[in-house]
């Protein structure tokens, strides 16, 4: 059995080809720059949601069961996420784990809908629903305000999210995929503390030993900050009203569901700063 994981060369699917490979389950890494960007000794494929020339590829010569699956940044991502369900199926694929957020919901547009053919079509199914990732602060965007400007630029406000480690999604992930009995449910996967952009610019500032300020933008500031920065309309606009709800508490929330389903408690915020803070120097 190998468990093919989509969006392979992103935060989620390399930290469980991790947990994959020490548990010795082979796995197939697949994105569009496929083998290119595979760490050295992995197997991957290239796989383009936009092109379903390439969509057969992983399952030639591999027994594929189990399918790790994230949205494209496209419109109605749930159109070729279905129809790609759909081909898996036909090919033996029998359980599928969704990385999701928030705001799914099952049966709404949205990674719901995709939620929703999991049930209809009978298939062993997770859905993972993590609040935002810590990673994001290493993302380049924001190494580049933090490290540069000394500045974290939101839409955020006050808003208190329960910021999560992608090493803890991925784990959650790893159990909902190998699992013998599969979850068959939808996991809400948030870290242990419940934090606003104000407290992670205190914790950076304290771990890196310079002042980083957190700077509050209203709507329309937000969308032309992220225009500037070299983001689509398109995703800066999502990107900006996904804050403009966490600036209303939409993430806010906590449970014990990393500990539950790993059986440690999820890492947190300083922890996080600690082992990244060479990623922010100036
Ligand atoms: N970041 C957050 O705070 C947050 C919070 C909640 C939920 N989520 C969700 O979590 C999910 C997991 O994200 P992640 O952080 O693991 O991924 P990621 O680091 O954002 O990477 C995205 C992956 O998708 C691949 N990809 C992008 N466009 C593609 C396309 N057209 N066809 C095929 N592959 C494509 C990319 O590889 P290539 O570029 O090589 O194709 C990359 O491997 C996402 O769906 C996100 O919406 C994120």
């Amino acid at each position: 059995m190998t468990v093919l994981l989509l969006g392979g060369t992103g935060k989620t699917a390399t930290r469980v080809a991790t947990h994959l490979k020490d548990a010795n389950i082979p796995f197939l890494l697949a994105s569009r720059r496929g083998p290119d960007a595979a760490p050295h000794g992995y197997a991957a494929v290239k796989f383009d949601w936009a092109d379903e020339s390439t969509w057969t590829t992983s399952f030639e010569n591999n027994n594929i069961e189990t399918i790790y699956m994230m949205q494209p940044n496209v419109a109605q991502p749930w159109v070729p996420m279905i129809k790609f369900i759909d081909l898996a199926k036909s090919k033996g694929a029998k359980r599928f784990v969704l990385c999701a957020g928030t705001s799914a919901a099952l049966g709404k547009d949205g990674m719901g809908r995709v939620w929703q053919h999991y049930l209809d079509t009978g298939v062993e199914y997770c859905v993972l629903r993590p609040s935002w990732f810590m990673e994001n602060l290493t993302e380049p965007g924001l190494v580049y305000t933090i490290s540069k400007m000394n500045k974290i630029f939101t839409a955020c406000q006050d808003g208190r999210i329960p910021f999560i480690s992608a090493d803890d999604i991925a784990e959650v992930a790893f159990h909902a995929l190998t699992d013998e009995k599969s979850h068959n449910c939808d996991h809400r996967i948030l870290g242990p503390e419940i934090l606003t952009y104000d407290d992670i610019a205190t914790k950076l500032s304290k771990a890196i030993g310079r002042k980083i300020e957190h700077v509050k933008l209203d709507d329309e500031g937000r969308f032309q900050n992220l225009v500037q920065a070299g983001l689509s309309e398109y995703f800066a606009r999502f990107m900006t009203d996904l804050e403009l709800l966490a600036a209303n508490d939409f993430e806010a929330g906590s449970n014990d569901a990393v500990k539950k389903i790993t059986g440690h408690p999820p890492k947190n915020f300083d922890t996080f700063a600690e082992e990244n803070k060479v990623a922010w120097s100036p």
